[in-house]
């Protein structure tokens, strides 16, 4: 059952190291318009950790991951802290239209199992020249250095496609990642929705990606 958001940012309707099963295997046909960006590190548990793009296979470990939020990250993530997914909605999430939304994923190898523990996406404005991008690290990962991570892969993907701006809706409240956000080049502004949502914004060229 869908709980509707009133701020659906990011349109919401929202290696050989890394050996669990079926882990790095899926993205089918859209694979290629989706673009080849992948990544494995070891986590600061020892854990392999993999991020690449989302895909349909990718629902009952999206759902898992979405389910256990806590209630302060999805109010972060989607504006209300019970927020939850229809499953059509969920569908749509793992299986984006390249041409409109990119997502990418971190998942965990924990006990032979891939788990999500971190999403991250921006969508194309209808200029074609603008994103806006949206993400959320599951509360266990968070200050391990995994939403950084992603939100190099959303910018350099978005740049490489020739995208020129970046931009997100942040809860003016959310210190953490107006921070993070500003570490990352992005210019903080007023937003359309008045004083409780900070619009963060970068051109792409300018945004940093150093380590
Ligand atoms: C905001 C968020 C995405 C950051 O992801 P993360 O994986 O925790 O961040 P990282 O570990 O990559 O840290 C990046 C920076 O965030 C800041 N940060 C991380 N942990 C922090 C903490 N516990 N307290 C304050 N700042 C912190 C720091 O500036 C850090 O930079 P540093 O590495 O130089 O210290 C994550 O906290 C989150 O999912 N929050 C809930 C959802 C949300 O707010 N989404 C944004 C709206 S779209």
């Amino acid at each position: 059952m869908s709980t509707e958001s009133p701020f659906k940012s990011a349109r919401l309707p929202a290696l050989p190291l890394f050996v669990a099963p079926d882990a790095g295997t899926c993205c089918g046909t859209r694979a290629a318009v989706r673009g080849d960006i992948e990544e494995t590190w070891v986590g600061r548990d020892g854990s392999h950790l993999l991020l690449r793009p989302v895909c349909p296979a990718d629902i009952a470990r999206s759902r898992s991951f979405l389910r256990g939020l806590s209630y302060g990250a999805r109010y972060f993530r989607f504006g209300r802290g019970d927020f939850q997914f229809a499953e059509a909605e969920l569908q749509g999430l793992c299986d984006p239209d390249p041409h409109e939304c990119t997502e990418f994923i971190v998942l965990a190898q924990a006990g032979g199992e891939a788990v999500e523990i971190a999403a991250a996406r921006y969508c194309i404005e209808p200029d074609g020249m603008s994103c806006e991008f949206a993400l959320v690290v599951t509360d266990a990962w968070q200050g391990s250095g995994v939403g950084r991570r992603l939100m190099k892969a959303l910018i350099r993907h978005a740049r490489s496609r020739g995208l020129k701006t970046m931009y997100g809706q942040i809860l003016a409240t959310n210190t953490r990642m107006l921070e993070f956000a500003q570490g990352l080049g992005f210019g903080v502004e007023a937003s359309a929705h008045g004083p409780a949502v900070r619009l963060v914004r970068t051109a792409l060229s300018s945004a940093t990606l150093e380590a």
